[in-house]
């Protein structure tokens, strides 16, 4: 049977070579091979964050995992910090914090709308924070944030910035450097085309610095950068046992990530993401996003009333197609279409047919040649 196309906000469609290492022999975690591969793969992380002055961490665990050893490393209880809220996964940054003790302030905004960096600027400016969370594409509201923008107010007052990046790094323009800031964290399983289960950080020097120098012990053994921080200035020092396949696999697909180029990859991921709203608007749906904040990653779309469920579960069984149904309380009201990693032209043509067929088979009135400015889009690709 065909390999089902996975269009869901991660995890991604694997390439032929990181699936080979997958499933590749066992490899000890504490030999020499082991060691080198992992030295390789600090590097490539550096690069693809685009990172210089600070280090690399990669740390077995989901995204959720990099997020919470984040909170529980470099805020104390007690700490002031401000969370930017454009959906479930900047929630889920409040959550971690205040489960850790924080005093957490969260920075609303409405389904579709990205962060206010003049509210923001503000609020920054009324007392003094700690830190800010930033989501760059919240997966769950589809809304890509000007991280550019916010991350120079919170560092003109003075916060330490730490940006989510689990679904855009790898897939959305991102230079660690450039933005001057302080944290960023990613996950495999979405831009970079990796399996689920390693988490990626960049933390800059001052963070580092601030690792070392806090009041109080870090209330973890597992989310503690500290201990971390050893294993990754030699990783033959032992914390705990490494995922050694997702490691490895990883380390074969940032390879593809660098091999493919950077610039080259974020325009392969922006012209997609232009073709699939240029036919979803094309088919009459309108997008979730705000214009101007829509994601190169993922794309949210309101469906006829009451067809969300319905047309899911057609793409699956009629065209081998998974997508995702809205986040939380949106369910029954969106679909959420991850294209990210290593999604082409072609396959990006064949779902947007798919959706058009499928709602065709709905009884929903669909335009003759809806999906011509897709078409024209992706021959940018060719
Ligand atoms: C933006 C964002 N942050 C964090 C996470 C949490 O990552 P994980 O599910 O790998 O723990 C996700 C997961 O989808 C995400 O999209």
């Amino acid at each position: 049977m065909e390999e089902e196309l996975l269009l869901i906000p991660g995890p991604t469609n694997l390439s032929p070579r990181v699936r080979a290492v997958m499933g590749a022999p066992q490899i000890g975690h504490s030999s020499p091979k082991f060691y080198d591969s992992f030295k390789e793969l600090l590097q490539l992380t550096a690069d693809v964050f685009m990172g210089k002055r600070g280090l690399p961490f990669v740390i077995t665990g989901s995204g959720t995992c990099a997020m919470e050893a984040v909170v529980a490393s470099l805020i104390e209880p007690k700490d002031k910090v401000m969370v930017l809220d454009t959906g479930a996964f900047g929630q889920r940054f409040a959550l971690i914090n205040e489960a850790l003790g924080a005093d957490v302030e969260v920075l609303p905004s409405k389904l579709g709308s990205p962060s206010d960096t003049k509210i923001l600027d503000e609020r920054l400016s009324s007392e003094p924070y700690k830190a800010v969370f930033v989501t760059h594409v919240d997966t769950s509201s589809t809304v890509a944030n000007p991280v550019s923008e916010l991350s120079k107010v919170v560092k003109k007052n003075g916060a330490l910035c730490v940006i989510d990046g689990v679904c855009s790094i790898g897939g959305s323009p991102f230079n660690f450097e450039e933005l001057g800031i302080d944290v960023a964290i990613t996950a495999s399983q979405k831009a970079l085309g990796a399996p689920p289960g390693a988490s990626l950080l960049y933390l800059a020097d001052n963070a580092l610095t601030i690792l070392e120098k806090r009041k109080s012990p870090i209330r973890s053994y597992y989310f503690n950068l500290a201990r971390w921080r050893k294993v990754m200035e030699d990783p033959r020092v032992y914390l705990a046992t490494p995922a050694t396949q997702v490691i490895l696999a990883l380390r074969e697909a940032l390879r593809m990530v660098m091999e493919e180029g950077l610039e080259i990859r974020w325009k392969r991921h922006k012209l997609i993401s232009e073709a699939l709203r240029s036919g979803i608007k094309g088919l009459g749906m309108k997008i979730v996003a705000e214009a101007g904040f829509e994601a190169d990653t993922v794309t949210g779309c309101y469906t006829p009333e009451g067809l969300a469920a319905q047309i899911h579960s057609r793409l699956t069984l009629d065209h081998n197609i998974l997508v995702a149904m809205g986040f939380g309380p949106e369910r029954e009201r969106m679909l959420r279409i991850g294209h990210f990693g290593n999604l082409t032209g072609s396959q990006t043509l064949v779902a947007l047919s798919a959706l058009e067929a499928t709602l065709k088979s709905l009884n929903v009135n669909v335009e003759t040649d809806a999906l011509a400015g897709a078409r024209d889009i992706l021959a940018k690709l060719a």
